[in-house]
């Protein structure tokens, strides 16, 4: 059986540590395509990780490349291409740009990898995810944007550091836009099958809801410049290794809402069931009216944004 092929579109923060953690994985061969200027550093990183692999003995290869014809074949394509916000800025004073640069992705991906499952990482993401999905005609199952799997973690580590207890067993999800106004389900909020409501004050639980929704923007902050990337890779990558493996987890991500959750034609964080069929299926929760109306909120900033791409 041949390997599988990973390309990841952008080198840059995220796109360098999509490539580490594929290769601790051994998820399969690893293509990483930027610009023809920045060429020689994505083909620094891929050789670096190759000489890292006989530590523990991965067996893959990793490659640079500015060359779109290096993706043919490619099972799974992460995008990360684009410019990340500095601080100050929110994630949509970034569509102009990586609008422009989404497009010519898409073109290339439609050409040399017609096949591919597709993670869209780069911001605003909603947006940009849908900008992909018109620019390249793919079925909405094999185009999905990466936001509500971080979104979720974000949340659950910060419940992680409120009770003490392992990580590994506190449950979240996220729902919307991957902007200030997403919706953290608290209510639904379990750990060790706890409700976390049971466990925690209400005082405490708004505080972390609050920290979750501005998570991204207090890492902006801290780095000066540019945005998270360690932790925006895992989840790409879970995403990654769920479709490889047709493991058919619930991730929260921005899918194609036909009707779900009252949502038609956006992109959007839902909860979804990535196996090897991508996006397999939209699961629909029983919201609350504040939940509702908080989504409702959500729904509405993403739809002005997607109004801008003018597609
Ligand atoms: P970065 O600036 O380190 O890397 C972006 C890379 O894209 C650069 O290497 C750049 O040369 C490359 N690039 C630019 N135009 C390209 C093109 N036409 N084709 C191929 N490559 C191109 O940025 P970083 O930190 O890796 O972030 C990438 C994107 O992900 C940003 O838009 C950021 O806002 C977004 N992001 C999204 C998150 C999410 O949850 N969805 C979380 C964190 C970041
Ligand atoms: C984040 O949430 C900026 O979208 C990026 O970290």
């Amino acid at each position: 059986m041949s390997r599988r092929k990973i390309a990841l579109i952008g080198g840059g923060q995220i796109g360098g540590i999509l490539a580490l953690i594929a290769t601790q994985k051994e998820l399969g061969d690893v293509v990483i395509l930027d610009i023809p200027d920045f060429e020689n550093p994505v083909k620094g990183k891929a050789l670096d990780i190759m000489e890292l692999r006989p530590h523990d003995g991965y067996d893959v290869n990793i490659t640079g490349t500015s060359n779109y014809e290096d993706i043919a074949g490619a099972d799974v394509i992460v995008i990360t291409a684009g410019v990340p916000r500095k601080p100050g800025m929110s994630r949509d004073d970034l569509l102009d740009i990586n609008l422009k640069i989404i497009k010519n992705v898409a073109e290339n991906v439609k050409k040399y990898a017609p096949d591919a499952f597709v993670i869209v990482v780069s911001n605003p993401l909603d947006a940009i995810v849908y900008a992909f999905y018109k620019a390249s005609g793919f079925p909405k199952n094999r185009i999905v944007g990466m936001a509500g799997a971080l979104d979720s973690g974000r949340f659950r580590a910060f419940l992680a550091m409120e009770t003490g207890y392992s990580v590994q067993d506190v449950q979240c999800l996220v729902l919307g836009g991957h902007g200030d106004e997403m919706v953290p389900l608290t209510r639904l909020a379990t750990i060790g099958g706890v409700p976390a409501t049971e466990l925690v004050s209400p005082e405490r639980l708004a505080e972390i809801e609050k920290r979750t929704r501005m998570a991204g923007g207090e890492i902006v902050k801290l780095l000066g410049n540019g945005s998270a990337f360690f932790s925006p890779a895992q989840s790409a990558m879970e995403m990654v290794e769920s479709f490889l493996n047709d493991k058919k987890r619930i991730i929260p991500s921005a899918a194609l809402c036909e009707g779900e959750y009252g949502i038609n034609g956006l992109f959007i964080g839902v909860p979804t069931v990535i196996g090897a069929g991508g996006i397999e299926k939209i699961l629909e929760v029983k919201l609350n009216d504040a939940e509702i109306a908080a989504l409702k909120v959500t729904v509405e900033h993403v739809s002005a944004v997607v109004a801008e791409t003018g597609l």
